[in-house]
C-alpha cells in the first residue's frame, strides 16, 4: 500500500468508529439527557384529600405569628403551622395516604394568597416513605390552584412537578376546609 492509501484507510476508520459509537442506544439517550429505558415523558400522578382544621381537637392546624388582628379578607402577615391528614377518599376516616407538614403566610395584601410551603410525607402504598416538597402561591378562594412541587425524597429524587388543589369543602364558620389534590410529577424511576 501506498503512504496515501494507509492514511485514506486510518481516516476511512476512524470515521466509521465515530459514526457507530454516536448510533449506540446509550448515546443516543445522553444526547437526549436521559437514561436508556427512561420513560421521557409519563408523569406520576398522586390524587387525595388534605384536611385542614384550625379547630379540630387536636387542631392539625395553629397560628403561630403574625399581627394582632390580621385583615379578615386577606390575613396577611399570619403564619400558620399545618401538619394535616392526607386521605384516599374525601372522608377524614378513609384510607391514610400521608401527611402535608409546612407552614402557610398570608403574603397578599389585596386579597388571600398564601405562601406555602410544605413536604408532602407518603405513608403507606408504592411511595411509602418518600416525599414531595411543595413551594408555591394558594389562593384559596380561586377554583383551581396550582403550585410547583421542587424535589422529593426517596422514589421522588430529581422531582419536578405541579400540584392542583381545588376546595372539596370548607366551613366558612371556622375556615376548616377539605381540599383535593391532584399532583403530577416527573421523577427518576429506579437505580439513582
Ligand atoms: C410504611 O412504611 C413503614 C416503614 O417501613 C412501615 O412501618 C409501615 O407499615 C408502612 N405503611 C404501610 C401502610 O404500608
Amino acid at each position: 500500500m501506498t503512504k496515501g492509501a494507509v492514511m485514506l484507510l486510518v481516516l476511512f476508520i476512524t470515521v466509521l468508529s465515530a459514526v457507530s459509537e454516536a448510533h449506540r442506544p446509550g448515546n443516543r439517550a445522553l444526547a437526549h439527557g436521559r437514561r436508556p429505558g427512561a420513560d421521557p415523558v409519563a408523569p406520576t400522578h398522586l390524587h387525595f384529600y388534605f384536611h385542614d382544621s384550625s379547630r379540630g381537637t387536636p387542631p392539625t392546624s395553629v397560628r403561630v405569628a403574625g399581627p394582632a388582628k390580621p385583615s379578615l379578607q386577606t390575613l396577611f402577615g399570619a403564619v400558620y403551622v399545618m401538619d394535616d391528614p392526607l386521605t384516599e377518599r374525601p372522608e377524614l376516616g378513609s384510607a391514610a395516604v400521608g401527611r402535608a407538614q409546612g407552614f402557610y403566610i398570608g403574603a397578599d395584601q389585596t386579597a388571600m394568597g398564601f405562601l406555602q410551603v410544605m413536604n408532602l410525607v407518603l405513608t403507606s402504598g408504592a411511595y411509602n416513605g418518600s416525599s414531595l416538597t411543595v413551594l408555591g402561591r394558594n389562593f384559596p378562594l380561586a377554583e383551581v390552584r396550582e403550585m410547583p412541587i421542587v424535589g422529593g425524597t426517596g422514589a421522588f429524587r430529581f422531582a419536578r412537578g405541579y400540584a392542583q388543589a381545588r376546595t372539596y369543602s370548607m366551613n366558612t364558620k371556622t375556615g376548616d376546609a377539605n381540599v383535593e389534590y391532584d399532583v403530577y410529577v416527573m421523577h427518576k424511576h429506579a437505580n439513582i
